[in-house]
């Protein structure tokens, strides 16, 4: 049975930002707790391949800032796995006068680019695709425009990328979004000094809007605790009776906490101690305890953008309760590191699971799950959350790769191992 506390990598989402607002400050920015995956460290490299050096000091990462002059990168960028990193970088490097090209692994080459083509298209630069609108990306920045962007889907990566080109750009830039999606740039940007106009929308979308030419200036900040890393362990000890887990110093940004309030919905306890601030950002210490039974629970639509990374660890819930759950809503899973919908659906059929797939979710009955060979497809969040499905199962999972977790979670296996799972070498 899981149970002991542990402390989650930095955030992925917040280190993304605070390198690459880091790389457009002026001065010194101090970077504390960043997360130490490979994703964050394609930004990183980002940053300096276009200008800002960086250097390891105890407390914490340092970067240089170019104060918004972008130097040319001397050769294509990597952004290997990482989604985050390609979109938001797009939206820096459109904005000046040369030209760059992205490229990334065999997942990130499948994702759409469309979504962020058409704002920066529309703002003034000019973007070669691969098929489809996918990478690699080939960008001819400079002369950008600020524009109004209405956006169709409610993505953070896709906000963030049109506001970062807005900083630079001229005159007033908007972004709409039709719901709530994680807002760690608004809340990052007025500590770099960058002031901005955030307004409500019916429905939990907001406007957010900036005017071009504001310089950033540099800051420190300490970044919390991975929430959606966090998610696997406090979702296994749920869907445990009698489990007790403490993920300390995590972040909880309403935005991505709807697998909390899922949790508590399906009769789980859910506790936060030691509530405090971090980077702009509400933080605590939560223990998650199992019930005898986890009760079914259909997920409202509208919570999806608030646990768009939390799918793979809410199969850990559905399979554990009596009766029907369902996702809904979830299109966007089928876009992200794989298609999640169908990954989901037919690794939890190989494990004995009775599984209904929609084209914008899934259904999932609960009861007894055995060990399979798992298909995880370059995709961290599968590795992990049937990992920690595994520490329910008598019989081993198997894996056909499972080094994606690199990409967000180094530490994700001895973490799983440290709250009691049996985790067999040949493992990460
Ligand atoms: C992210 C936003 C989300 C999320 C991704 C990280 C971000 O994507 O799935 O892992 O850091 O902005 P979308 O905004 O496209 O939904």
């Amino acid at each position: 049975m899981l149970s002991g506390t542990f402390t989650p990598p930095g955030d992925k989402s917040i280190t993304h930002r605070a390198a690459l607002l880091g790389l457009l400050a002026e001065g010194e920015t101090r970077v504390t707790a960043g997360n130490p995956g490979e994703d964050c460290g394609r930004t990183w490299a980002a940053a300096s391949e276009l200008g800002a050096p960086w250097r390891d000091e105890p407390q914490g990462r340092v970067i240089r800032g170019t104060g918004l002059r972008v130097t040319a990168p001397a050769a294509a960028i990597d952004c290997g796995n990482s989604g985050t990193t390609m979109r938001l970088l797009s939206g820096i490097v459109c904005a000046h006068e040369f030209t760059t090209e992205l490229y990334g692994d065999a997942s990130l080459t499948r994702r759409p680019m469309a979504r962020i083509l058409e704002p920066l298209t529309r703002m003034g630069a000019r973007i070669e695709s691969g098929d489809g609108q996918r990478p690699p990306l080939k960008i001819h920045g400079g002369g950008l425009r600020g524009i109004h962007y209405d956006i169709p889907v409610a993505s953070a990566q896709v906000a963030t990328c049109v506001l970062l080109a807005g900083l630079a750009a001229k005159g007033e830039t908007s972004v709409r979004l039709p719901g709530a999606a994680r807002d760690h740039t608004e809340r990052m940007l007025p500590a770099f000094g960058v002031p901005l106009e955030v307004t409500p929308l019916p429905g939990g979308g907001r406007e957010v809007r900036l005017q071009g030419g504001v310089l950033p200036r540099a800051t420190s900040l300490i970044v919390p605790g991975d929430f959606s890393g966090a998610a696997f362990f406090l979702a296994a000890a749920a869907a445990t009776p009698g489990a007790s887990v403490t993920a300390a110093g995590v972040n909880l940004n309403p935005t991505r906490t709807g697998l909390l309030d899922v949790l508590l919905a399906m009769g789980a306890s859910v506790r936060v101690n030691h509530p405090r601030q971090e980077a702009g950002e509400p933080v605590g210490d939560v223990t998650v305890e199992g019930p005898d039974q986890l009760r079914a629970f259909d997920v409202p639509s509208e919570w999806v953008p608030r646990l768009i990374d939390e799918a793979p660890a809410w199969v850990l819930l559905a399979t554990a309760a009596r009766g029907v759950s369902r996702l809904t809503g979830a299109t966007e899973l089928r876009v992200k590191e794989s298609d999640r919908i169908a990954l989901l659906a037919r690794n939890l059929v190989a494990c004995g699971v009775t599984v209904r797939e929609a084209p914008d979710g899934i259904e999932v009955t609960g009861g007894p799950v055995h060990g399979a060979a798992i298909e995880a497809a370059l995709d961290h969040r599968i590795v992990m959350a049937f990992a920690a499905l595994g520490a329910r199962c008598d019989e081993p999972m198997g894996f056909d790769d499972v080094s994606s977790v690199y990409t967000s979670y180094p530490n994700f296996f001895s973490t799983l191992q440290s709250l009691g799972a049996e985790v067999i070498a040949g493992a990460a």
